[in-house]
């Protein structure tokens, strides 16, 4: 199993290029299932969850083609197969985007139902709720999904809790339904915004995307598209700390700067210097240690959930006491132990962290949970005396494009060991 070593003590300095975002090309390439002719998606990142994505569609009987810069190009015309079975879902959670777009367009579906992960039970009841409102015939029986449909219906579908797959799941799903779809309480995150305007470049007529309320009139039919995925703001948070972190000057480019305003200020309240272009961000910490600050985890334009673990680790070195509270899941301090096993100094009580900087950080073996805490792990390396190798890197693999050549570029001690 691949490992990370890290050699803590750089401060990171340069500059470096953003990927396309992982939780927005999913769903895109989850939506090429809908169109009749074939789709042309570019800036998709290096990723295994995008491999897992692209084999999942493939066994459906989508036909991909990839050139070297992976653009990729998906032809959904001959799609045999209308299962997610449980040993693809298992591996990846987001394949139930493929649920909607197979209802909607073939009528039939079986999906093995997820089930929980490292961060939490992440039930997707709202996900099957929606559709059966819009008029699919759902059974769960033996861990799985099982729909059918004749042509879905438009509705009106009100959210108990704001969910990212779950509004693109649904959004997609009614892109073909027979009338209007409302989506209210929908999640607002940039990649829904994403994903509705790759479903609009298909000829699908959606309004709203980006605030609460999302409407779709269903068409008859939509066809392949050119697109563009936006850039992964996640990433781009990620080594921002970073260099926020180890007192460093890195400048992100090809990035998107106006989707990050809630860690940005976070950022700027440690102490940083932060200055901006459209397509870039420059984050200059001058040799300081950051200040701890405090941070209250909910759907978007709140912080980030998928930036908690990285600020976890940015508090364990600062200066003062960060108080940390994550409202989004249930679970997702697994890196905490891990963190105090470098020498941090946490409490947790119900789902808030209490973190009282300490000067420094000791490196040690250290095991990654889930893809966000393993980021946590590597930031937390960065900055720890000596060697901190970090284990069952698969996860960060499933969501960072070469990490370890992204931070060597920028200075750090890093390398890969199998
Ligand atoms: N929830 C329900 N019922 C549902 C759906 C969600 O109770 O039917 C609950 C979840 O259990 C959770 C909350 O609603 O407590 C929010 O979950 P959400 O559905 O928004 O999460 P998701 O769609 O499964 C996406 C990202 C995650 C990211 C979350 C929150 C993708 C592929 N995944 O997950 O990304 O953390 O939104 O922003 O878009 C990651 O990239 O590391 C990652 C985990």
């Amino acid at each position: 199993m691949d490992k990370l070593l890290i050699t803590g003590g750089n401060p990171l300095n340069g500059e470096i290029r953003i990927s396309g975002a992982k939780n927005a090309a999913l769903p895109i390439l989850a939506a090429t299932l809908l169109a009749d002719t074939p789709s042309y998606i570019s800036n998709v990142p290096h990723l295994r969850d995008i491999t897992t994505m692209v084999s999942l569609l493939g066994r459906m009987g989508v036909e991909f083609i990839v050139d070297e810069k992976l653009n990729i190009e998906a032809n959904s015309s001959n799609v045999h197969t209308f299962n997610a079975p449980y040993e693809m879902v298992k591996t990846m959670r987001a394949s139930i985007l493929v649920l909607g777009p197979l209802i909607a367009r073939f009528g039939k579906a079986h999906v093995s139902l997820p089930g929980g992960c490292a961060i939490g039970a992440r039930p997707v009841n709202l996900h099957i709720q929606g559709l059966r409102a819009m008029g699919a015939d759902i059974q769960v029986e033996e861990g799985y999904i099982t729909a059918q449909a004749k042509r879905l219906h438009g509705a009106t579908l009100c959210m108990d809790i704001v969910t990212v797959t779950g509004t693109e799941n649904l959004m997609m799903a009614a892109t073909l339904a027979e009338g209007v779809t409302l989506i209210e309480n929908a999640a607002r995150e940039p990649e829904v915004i994403d994903l509705a305007n790759c479903l609009n470049s298909m000829g699908a007529h959606i309004e709203g995307a980006g605030t609460g309320t999302i409407r779709i009139e269903g068409v008859e039919k939509l066809s392949g598209t050119h697109y563009s995925v936006l850039p992964d703001r996640i990433e781009t948070g990620t080594y921002l700390v970073a260099a926020a972190m180890t007192g460093g000057k890195v400048k992100v480019k090809k990035t998107d700067a106006g989707l990050l305003d809630a860690v940005l200020l976070k950022l700027l309240e440690a102490g940083a210097t932060i200055t901006r272009g459209d397509d870039w961000i420059e984050l200059d910490m001058q040799g300081r240690r950051p200040r701890a600050v405090d941070i209250h985890t909910s759907p978007y334009p709140a912080f980030p959930t998928d930036m908690q673990a990285q600020l976890t680790a940015m508090n364990t070195i600062a200066s003062g006491v960060g108080m940390l509270t994550e409202t989004v899941f249930e679970n997702r301090f697994m890196h905490i132990s891990e963190l105090q096993r470098m020498g941090a100094n946490i409490r947790l009580e119900g789902n808030t962290a209490i973190i009282n900087g300490v000067e420094s950080l000791q490196a040690a073996p250290v095991m990654a949970t889930d893809l966000r805490a393993s980021a946590g792990l590597v930031l937390a390396g960065l900055v720890a005396n000596g060697e901190t190798l970090v284990d069952r890197i698969y996860h960060i693999d499933r969501g960072y494009e070469r990490i370890e050549e992204k931070l060597t570029q920028l200075g750090a001690q890093i390398c890969r060991s199998h």
